[in-house]
């Protein structure tokens, strides 16, 4: 039986990552560049000075930017993104999330949130719902983001949890990538066209079900 969900914020509790792409959007338009859903596929899970590297790196043609450039496009994003979370509530908790939640907490099982955003804990109490959680991963933890494990492995650590005891709950291509290599069980929350990899695929977070995850996890038996 496991031991640990492991939670990723923008995308599985809550629509932020929508609002992520729009300031992303935003600020590569006043740069001349352009680009599409199918691009923002990867910068889903990636923290926010690497995904700005990925959106510079669409147009060659633009000029090298120094470090302190590149700090002060990032914080104009995270303006932006600061602008559209401002009316986040209960209300935007994605459907399923906290009955799955409630269901964690009724199976003993313990809960963390695995996010590489620095802003996931304020988004986490204007959603109501920091008090579920008994650990806290957000980008001030960890110094490799994802792909890389150690979000998961972090939050593991933390509470003294084997790694095939915890599953980690993600909807990019990246955080999936991250939770197997942590050799935990993923659940992906989206398109078979960017999450094939995950152990166990659904829609969306209204088909989080914690009995149907339970059971696709002891048929895995990592
Ligand atoms: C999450 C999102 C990314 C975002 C990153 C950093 O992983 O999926 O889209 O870029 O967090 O977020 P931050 O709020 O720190 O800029
Ligand atoms: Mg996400």
């Amino acid at each position: 039986y496991p031991k640990l969900f492991i939670y990723d914020l923008d995308g599985v509790i809550t629509d932020t990552a929508e609002f992520h792409f729009l300031a992303w959007q935003k600020l590569a338009e006043e740069l001349g560049i352009s680009f599409d859903r199918q691009f923002n596929e990867q910068l889903k899970g990636i923290n926010r000075m690497d995904s700005l590297d990925r959106i510079l790196e669409l147009d060659p043609s633009l000029p090298a930017f120094s470090f302190e450039e590149k700090e002060k496009l990032a914080t104009r994003k995270n303006e932006y993104y600061l602008e559209l979370i401002e009316s986040v509530n209960p209300s935007h908790i994605l459907p399923g999330i906290e009955t799955l939640l409630k269901a964690n907490k009724d199976s003993n099982v313990k809960i963390a949130l695995g996010s590489a955003s620095k802003n996931a804990p304020a988004i986490l109490d204007k959603l109501g719902l920091t008090g579920y959680f008994d650990y806290l991963v957000d980008a001030s933890k960890v110094e490799k983001g994802k792909p890389d494990p150690e979000t998961f492995t972090t939050a593991a650590d933390a509470l003294e949890i084997a790694y095939p005891d915890c599953i980690g709950i993600e909807d990019s291509a990246a955080g999936v990538e991250a939770i197997n290599k942590a050799n935990m069980f993923s659940v992906g929350v989206g398109d078979a066209a960017h999450l094939s990899h995950a152990h166990y695929l659904v829609e969306d977070t209204s088909a989080l079900i914690f009995e149907n995850i339970i059971e696709q996890y002891q048929k895995a038996s990592l």
